[in-house]
């Protein structure tokens, strides 16, 4: 398993799980922790999930799911902005703590920019990290010039990953916001991966690449987005099939050929785009 170190030297697995849609449907709920639990027993040891899954239900799902084996996992959750005022951080963390079943996040992440001013929310996550209730925080849906405005207001390094779309029919951060991440040495994390199980996956090219590796167009997809290190991907998934299928393309290196396909049925962007988002 590829790992990822973040900027304050600890290491994560390149390879994670996401959790948004679980817990919509009673009769999928346990089939989902057990595909969690499934992933954590194949390394897949870090875990996205957020406030606004489900109003809070993806996090109690989550909690149900490492209840009594929280040792060795990485728990990312996230604010939504109209919450990440300085008082509102502090009181949607406490909740989001008491869903998750833990006493501290591993990291917690704002959504998405909103109207809160961003040094107002760098100061809740940091009174959070100083009384252990996070041990780090980061952002998400940030594109360059919002991590510029984040670097006007605190040090950069304090910032631990940006989480963004990332995918081969989504790749137009490859123009700018990657490359000024890996310079900043912030991590990205990956989110839809595997585009949401969509038309990416019946595409030619990677089936074609698939079939060269005896692999599955996920796990190319997966493979590609972790191809160049600094990048952790959260593919979600709601099978234990599904789990166990993504966490083996671990075992799977694109080569240069693969890599040529791929990039000739996506083509990397040639200039700047707007920030994707889902
Ligand atoms: N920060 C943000 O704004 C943001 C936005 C979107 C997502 N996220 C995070 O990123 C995570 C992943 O993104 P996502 O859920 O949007 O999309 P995704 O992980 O790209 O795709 C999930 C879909 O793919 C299917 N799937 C999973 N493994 C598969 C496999 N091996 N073969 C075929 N299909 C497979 C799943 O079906 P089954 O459920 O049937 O397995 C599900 O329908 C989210 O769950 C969430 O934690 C964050």
């Amino acid at each position: 398993m590829k790992r990822v170190t973040l900027p304050d030297g600890t290491s994560v697995p390149a390879l994670g799980q996401g959790t948004w849609m679980m817990a919509e449907r009673a009769g999928h709920r346990a089939a989902e922790i057990a595909a969690i639990q499934a992933g954590i027993d194949r390394g897949l040891t870090l875990i996205d999930t957020a406030e606004m899954y489900g109003d809070g239900a993806s996090e109690e799902l989550v909690g149900e799911a490492i209840a009594g084996r929280r040792d060795g996992l990485f728990i990312v959750t996230k604010v939504l902005p109209s919450n990440a005022s300085r008082v509102g951080t502090v009181k949607a963390c406490e909740r989001s703590l008491k869903r998750l079943g833990i006493d501290r996040i591993d990291l917690y992440l704002l959504h998405w920019r909103g109207g809160v001013p961003l040094a107002e929310t760098v100061e809740a996550f940091e009174t959070l990290r100083n009384a252990g209730k996070i041990a780090r925080w980061g952002v998400s849906n940030f594109d360059v010039d919002d991590l510029e405005e984040l670097g006007d207001v605190t040090d950069l390094h304090g910032c631990a990953v940006n989480q963004v779309l990332y995918n081969p029919e989504q790749r137009g951060i490859e123009y700018d916001l990657l490359p000024f991440q890996h310079t900043a040495r912030m991590p990205l994390m990956a989110y839809s991966p595997i585009g949401q199980g969509g038309a990416l996956l019946t595409s030619p090219a990677l089936r074609t690449v698939a079939q060269r590796h005896d692999a599955t167009p996920a796990q190319v997809a997966l493979a590609w987005s972790l191809r160049e290190g600094g990048v952790i991907a959260i593919p979600k998934a709601g099978s234990v099939a599904h789990a166990i299928e993504n966490a083996d393309s671990t075992r799977l290196t694109l080569t240069a050929e693969d890599i040529a396909a791929i990039d000739a049925a996506y083509p990397p962007p040639r200039r700047k785009q707007p920030l994707a988002m889902i």
